[in-house]
């Protein structure tokens, strides 16, 4: 079965987030089950061809794809996912991906994503590769489901071709004016109040794919449900119900081998469930950097993540002063919105005795937090599936979270009583609700031998994509029949 994997961002290539280990592991996953994948991705100038082992197609060059009423060209290169064979093909045209970074606020980003989409299909065509599945993910790839039921239907190429959208992050809706319309080659027809492209007004790309894609998938159960209801569905929530026998949730998977305690390169010292003392030499290793005194009874708390308002930040600012009071270290990893960047060195200047602070994007330092670190915290106000939870949990690292999306799938919270839960959540999206569940954390965390039961309950659980790379491969069978 030929799937074709259309991504933004992909690991190790290229990342911001999420987005980019699912899409480095999850085909690798699908190929070992038998699918023929082969992943597509922009050719951003921060990819560097030669590092990755890139290769130009020579056959097929200068490529003209037209984008409302300008036409430039692209070349394709060819690398193969590490670790495995599946090909990935770099969509390269300067103009539109040499940007210092994948995502803009400039004035053509539309232009960006509909030049990547149509590049996509042209390359399959020249490659007179015929795609049984194209898997697209969020809104930047979501009008290929209208290009294969309108404007490629010619081509006997696609003529079995089926389309799934998968989201994850409704959030993110890539709406723009009207007039995006025909610099796609869309048909004005199918917009009008409440139809396939119309959100408020605007052209919504997400949406546009939600309408037309055959199935839909989002990145765990939980956030499957929440995102049919106004609370979460950001004003998708009715198309979204619409299709609600198409939706499937299918929890997200960790790359295992690169997010392994035992085999990590980023970390001093290799560990496991069996051998966890290892874990408290890296802790006193980066304590000891930091400047900070060691106390071996005084946990430390990580935060990784994009520095944006559905990471839960708004919950921390309130209380984070009493949050300083209580004898525990920071070690806080992220960049993104000003303000929130801002917030953090501040803190850092406050605390230098605890809390130490990295603004920017740093993947091996994102390692070590989390295997140095004993809490995790992730107050997320909405998070449709996370990984940095399992991350955490497979280092032994206690996740401490908002009870939503797919954290309520994977963060069971511990109860003394029923000697379950492999970390601590909370459902009040409130500052002081989180301040409180930080101390039931740090209550327990007193008692050893109880919170060393709560780590290997995290640490021996199953997060690898065996399950669910098979209920993707099963809705693609499904499809395809
Ligand atoms: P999201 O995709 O919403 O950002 P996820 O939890 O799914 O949330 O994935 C975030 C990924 O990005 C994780 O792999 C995390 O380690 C990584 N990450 C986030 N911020 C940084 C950063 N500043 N430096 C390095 N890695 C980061
Ligand atoms: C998005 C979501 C995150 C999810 C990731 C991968 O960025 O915010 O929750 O884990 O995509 O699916």
């Amino acid at each position: 079965m030929n799937v074709a994997f259309l991504t933004t961002e992909c690991f190790p290539y290229v990342k911001t987030g999420g987005l980019a280990d699912v899409s480095g592991s999850l085909p690798k996953a699908l190929q070992k089950l038998g699918c023929d994948m082969k992943v597509f991705l922009p050719l951003y100038d921060t990819i560097k061809t030669i590092d990755n082992g890139l290769y130009v197609n020579e056959e097929f060059k200068d490529i003209p794809v037209q984008v409302g009423d300008n036409t430039f060209t692209f070349n394709f290169w060819e690398g193969t996912l590490p670790d495995s064979d599946v090909t990935v093909y770099f969509i390269d045209c300067p103009h539109y991906f040499h940007r210092g970074k994948p995502y803009t606020d400039d004035k053509d980003e539309d232009e960006r994503f509909i030049f990547f989409q149509i590049a996509c299909l042209e390359t399959m065509q020249r490659l007179k590769w015929s795609p049984a599945i194209i898997n697209c993910n969020d809104w930047q790839t979501g009008l290929i489901p209208s290009y294969i039921k309108f404007n490629y239907n010619w081509d006997e190429l696609f003529k079995n071709t089926r389309t799934i959208l998968s989201i994850h992050n409704i959030g993110y809706q890539g709406r723009f004016a009207p007039s995006t319309l025909q610099k796609a080659g869309l048909n004005y027809d199918n917009f009008y109040p409440e139809g396939p492209y119309e959100l408020d007004s605007a052209f919504s790309f997400l949406k546009a794919g939600i309408w037309f894609a055959d199935l839909l998938t989002t990145v765990s159960p939980n956030y499957a449900k929440e995102i049919q209801t106004e609370e979460y569905g950001a004003g998708l929530e009715g198309v979204l119900q619409m299709r609600s026998k198409d939706l499937y949730g299918i929890l997200n998977g960790i790359d295992v081998d690169i997010w392994n305690p035992e085999k990590d390169i980023y970390i001093p010292y290799n560990y496991s469930a069996d051998k966890v003392d290892a874990k408290y030499k890296i802790k006193k290793h980066l304590i000891k950097e930091a400047g900070f005194k060691y106390d071996e009874n005084i946990p430390v708390i990580g935060l990784i993540t994009r520095l944006t308002g559905q990471k839960g930040l708004d919950l921390i600012m309130p209380v984070f002063h009493e949050l300083m009071q209580l004898p525990i270290y920071m070690m806080v990893l992220g960049s993104g919105e000003k303000k929130y960047e801002e917030f953090i060195e501040r803190a850092a200047d406050a605390y230098t005795d605890k809390f130490i602070e990295y603004v920017g994007y740093n993947n091996e330092l994102s390692h070590l937090i989390t295997a140095a670190a004993d809490m995790f915290l992730m107050p997320s106000l909405y998070e449709p599936c996370g990984l940095n939870q399992m991350y955490s949990l497979r280092y032994g690292t206690v996740p401490i979270v908002r009870k939503t999306g797919g954290l309520a799938d994977t963060v069971h919270d511990y109860h003394e009583h029923n000697n379950e839960g492999n970390g601590f959540s909370f459902e009040d999206a409130q500052p002081y609700v989180l301040l409180e569940t930080v101390k039931r954390a740090l209550h327990v965390y007193q008692d050893k031998k109880e919170w060393k039961k709560i780590m290997l309950r995290g640490m021996k659980a199953d997060f690898s994509w065996d399950k669910s790379a098979k209920e993707y491969y099963d809705i693609y069978e499904n499809l395809v029949k």
